[in-house]
């Protein structure tokens, strides 16, 4: 039985991918400002391998860390868990590799699941995303339109000047020109050095966090997962792959998207009911890090349905290492 015969993904089952989620976080915070993004990485994978293989699902890996001829553990297509209704994963078991490397803010373990064939199977190449938070009307913003346009229409909306909006965007060059056209609008940015997946989710409250748009090239797997998270929490996003060269191009189309230039809706990046936990590797605004304190750990997970749009904040304290974190 589908879960969707089953009447969606299973309540008991947002609270499992907690622990998949916090098991990764935990094995890549032993490895903080070690300044070893694979060392870290490695262990996030393994561990969150090795979780999701006692979940009570028939899963596939639908984004992971590569595909199966390059056998990385958590390959696409890689067939998990213990056996229970079929599902789709996307797995981010460490989210900011650099960060983890240098202990700077915001490292996150993520994963979503969603009823089988609910998520992009997106390449791992960049995807040009563009996401704000809930409370505008459908359409407000649109990937094709300038950076000014959209700011422009976001502020008449929000009743305010376009100086009190903010853009966060990935620091990196090929940014420059979206950078200056924010700028030029009259707005602020909000850099980032790495994990944008963060900066989507941060726009779904802007009160708290400042950040009112995201905008820029970022990774295609992380614009999925962060879809996932919007789909629970409210908000607006849409993307479009960017192939750096033919190859990425055959690609995409041996993965299903034969129409490279096509704008994916947030509906068509996750379409079905779908779980999405990530839990904090390192300490910053949308999440605590893992604390260790003698043998006492603690993580910080935000896990989310997006059937219901239940968000929790989930502290969980562990007297020793979890299990799968300590292989
Ligand atoms: P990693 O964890 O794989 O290092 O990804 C971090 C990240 O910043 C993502 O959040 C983002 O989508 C992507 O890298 C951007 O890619 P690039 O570093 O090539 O600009």
């Amino acid at each position: 039985m589908t879960q969707a015969e089953n009447g969606g993904l299973d309540r008991i089952l947002v609270m499992e991918v907690v622990r998949v989620t916090e098991v990764a976080a935990v094995a890549a915070a032993k490895l903080r400002g070690r300044g070893n993004e694979k060392g870290a990485d490695k262990a996030a994978v393994d561990a969150m391998r090795a979780e999701l293989g006692k979940l009570s699902i028939h899963g596939t890996v639908v984004i992971g860390e590569g595909e199966m001829d390059e056998a990385p553990m958590l390959y696409i297509g890689e067939k998990l868990g213990a056996g229970g209704p079929e599902v789709d994963i996307a797995v981010d078991p460490l989210e900011g590799t650099t960060i983890c490397a240098k202990s700077a803010p915001n490292a996150l373990a993520v994963l979503a699941i969603s009823e089988k064939g609910g998520l992009l199977h997106a390449p791992d190449m960049y995807m040009d995303k563009i996401a704000i938070g809930p409370g505008y009307p459908e359409g407000v913003v649109d990937l094709d339109a300038s950076p000014a346009d959209n700011l422009a229409a976001m502020a008449k909306v929000k009743g305010v000047p376009v100086s009190a909006l903010t853009a966060c965007i990935l620091d990196r060059a090929r940014h420059s020109d979206i950078i200056r056209a924010v700028r030029e609008a009259g707005a602020s940015v909000q850099l980032i050095p790495d994990g944008d997946i963060a900066g989507v989710i941060w726009t779904t409250d802007p009160k708290e966090t400042g950040v009112d748009i995201y905008l820029g090239h970022g990774g295609a797997p992380e614009g999925v997962l962060a879809a996932a998270a919007l789909r629970s929490m409210g908000g607006q996003m849409q993307g479009r792959l960017v192939p750096s060269d033919d190859s990425e191009r055959v690609r995409a189309a041996k993965m299903g998207i034969p129409d490279i230039d096509r704008k994916f809706m947030l509906q068509d990046l996750a379409s079905t009911d779908v779980i999405f936990s990530a839990s904090g590797v390192t300490g910053g605004s949308l999440l605590d890090g893992v604390t260790f304190d003698g043998d006492m750990i603690e993580t910080e997970t935000i896990v989310m349905r997006s059937k219901t749009g239940t968000m929790r904040r989930v502290r969980t304290r562990y007297r020793g290492l979890p299990e799968s974190a300590n292989l």
